[in-house]
């Protein structure tokens, strides 16, 4: 199959599939992996506190150290970049820095900021289940839409859930502020993802309740 080049949203939708098998020779330069990540935090956040990091993993020897941890999967070691999606537990800290900038811009009154940042300090607070609950959300749509992104550009994305997320965070450093979410491999196919097929949509709609 020719490669899909920022071609329409369907068919990059209808094209994307978990991409295995890498041409390891291919690289992406950091300017490309940075325009992908951008593209990736484009992507809408509970309050827009953005609750992802992304720990872009290029050096073969990264690579090397995670491919056990990864229980030997391959894309590892073969893609040109792994980017663990990390979702931040403390995006509470983050309001401050979006709604400043919103009132500096003069798109938000300085009320609605301290009402914003009240409702928010208030959840992150009072309702344990919120800081990890909006931290796996949200990190995950930024990984949506980072493969959604890497397809439109003739890449090709696996995301993986199968490592160990314990070993990852000693291995990488990862702060206590940061839980692993996924790993998402991108770079230049080098053979086609195993067909899937997925439920008739009638199988996947409830309407109108239970
Ligand atoms: C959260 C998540 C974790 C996944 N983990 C792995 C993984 O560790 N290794 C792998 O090869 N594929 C992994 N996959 C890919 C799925 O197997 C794949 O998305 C699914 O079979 C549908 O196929 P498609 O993506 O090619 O359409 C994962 C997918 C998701 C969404």
């Amino acid at each position: 199959m020719p490669p899909v080049t920022q071609t329409d949203f369907f068919t990059v939708v209808r094209e994307r599939h978990s991409v295995k098998h890498y041409d390891a020779a291919h690289k992406l330069s950091e300017q490309e992996i940075k325009e992908l990540l951008e593209i990736a935090a484009g992507a809408p956040s509970s309050w827009n506190l953005q609750h992802w990091k992304f720990l872009a993993i290029t050096d073969q020897a990264a690579k090397e150290k995670l491919l056990p941890i990864a229980y030997g999967q391959k894309q590892v070691v073969e893609a040109s970049v792994v980017v663990a999606i990390l979702g931040d537990l403390q995006a509470n800290l983050n309001a401050e820095a979006v709604y400043g900038a919103a009132v500096q811009a003069g798109l938000m009154p300085e009320n609605v900021k301290s009402a914003l940042i009240g409702q928010i300090e208030n959840a992150y607070a009072n309702v344990p289940a919120v800081p990890r609950d909006e931290a796996l959300r949200n990190a995950s749509l930024a990984a949506m839409q980072l493969m959604l992104a890497a397809k439109a550009k003739g890449l090709d994305s696996c995301p993986m859930g199968g490592y160990d997320a314990g070993q990852f965070v000693e291995a990488f450093n990862v702060p206590p502020r940061y839980v692993p979410v996924m790993l998402v491999a991108i770079g230049k196919a080098a053979a086609p993802a195993r067909p899937t097929s997925r439920f008739p949509v009638e199988q996947t709609i409830v309407w109108n309740g239970f």
